[in-house]
């Protein structure tokens, strides 16, 4: 499999290639994108999803919408549908803006921005090593104090290397751990309505090896109640100055069960995750409001091995699909961030990354 530890790619004639993720884990496939509203529908229908893989392709739709224009002032124009094309992720406002600010006096846009995406890829992918070792540390620190021999870890949606280059966050301390020799076992929430914690992370660490169960997604807080849960690691789409940490709907209440079991809740980043104009991220990071099919049907396997739609509620009953909620500061144990554990806390992030 081309794709296993990147989720995209310039494939040999230099168009951006991306794991097809509406797929998964039912068939491994790939799409070309080979023009700017390509890149953008992608974005949009999830094919490609997870912040730091939105901003990955942002920055490599950039260079793709550079082969369709004359100049500067043009790109500028076409690239605002790529940087509108989800709300919540600020990693793609991100990579637009730092794209677009390396460019603005280049001579030559196709080779430019394909340097600068490459870059800003490569740099991530730095990141999430360091992600991953400052986050097994902690899981050592945890196996240790608690006189364990193996740990006990739940995750909420996708946030493994289908979603940010190259191991992802939340799941990058759990590779290494890995790796380490760690005896890890990943409780994965299922993450309704599109269920990338049963159909992606699942996936994934069976790719890699990675003992885990899905659970139903109101199923962690009775297993931290029966002490089966050492540790929380989720991954973000935007934290604000304060903190306040927006990540795939459901988290918030994982956060409030963790909180109240004494169970160690943590969010893994790399800074294009910190939002730090925002000061309050509970009142002002923007909630993604998807379609409300994603919650009146569900796609599977069908007996005859075909891949089916189905509904699952009343044809008229409405729905309604926010796709985020925002974990508020006071609950979050520790930033895994690539320059260390970083408190949830204004002055705290302000002293690392300022
Ligand atoms: O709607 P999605 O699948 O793009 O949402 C993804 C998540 O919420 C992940 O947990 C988040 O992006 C963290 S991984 C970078």
């Amino acid at each position: 499999m081309q794709g296993k530890y990147r989720a995209l790619w310039l494939n040999d004639d230099d168009f951006l290639e991306v794991i097809d993720q509406t797929k998964l884990p039912f068939s491994y496939e790939t799409k070309v994108l080979k023009t700017t509203d390509e890149v953008v529908t992608a974005i949009k229908d999830m094919t490609v999803r997870g912040a730091g893989v939105i901003g990955s392709v942002a920055a490599f739709g950039i260079y793709t919408a550079s082969m369709e224009v004359k100049s500067y002032d043009e790109l500028k124009e076409k690239v605002k549908f790529i940087r509108e094309s989800r709300p919540t992720a600020v990693n793609l406002m991100w990579a637009v803006d730092r794209m677009m600010e390396y460019l603005k006096d280049s001579t030559n846009l196709v080779e430019d921005s394909k340097k600068y995406a490459t870059e800003l890829n490569d740099e991530e992918a730095l990141e999430s090593q360091n992600i991953a070792k400052y986050g097994c540390d902690i899981i050592e620190d945890i196996l240790k104090k608690k006189d364990k021999k193996i740990i006990n870890i739940l995750t909420h949606c996708n946030a493994g290397w289908l979603a940010v280059i190259d191991e992802g966050t939340a799941l990058a301390p759990i590779y290494e751990a890995k790796k380490r020799g760690i005896d890890v076992h990943v409780w994965v929430d299922e993450t309704r309505p599109r269920n990338q914690g049963a159909s992606l992370t699942a996936w994934e660490l069976t790719q890699s090896g990675v003992n885990h169960t899905i659970i139903a997604d109101n199923t962690g807080g009775h297993l931290m109640q029966i002490g089966e849960v050492d540790m929380v690691i989720t991954g973000a789409d935007r934290v604000s100055a304060n903190g306040d940490v927006a990540n795939k709907i459901g988290t918030y209440l994982k956060a409030l069960a963790a909180y109240d079991n004494n169970v160690p809740f943590y969010v893994a980043i790399p800074v294009s995750t910190f939002d730090f104009d925002i000061k309050d991220g509970v009142k002002e990071i923007p909630i993604e409001l998807r379609s409300e099919d994603e919650v009146k049907y569900m796609r599977g396997v069908d007996c005859d091995g075909v891949v089916r739609e189905v509904l699952i509620t009343p044809k008229d009953s409405p729905a309604i699909n926010y796709g985020f909620d925002v974990t508020p500061a006071r609950l979050i144990t520790g930033l895994i961030t690539d320059k260390g554990i970083c408190e949830a806390d204004f002055q705290e992030i302000k002293k690392k990354f300022n």
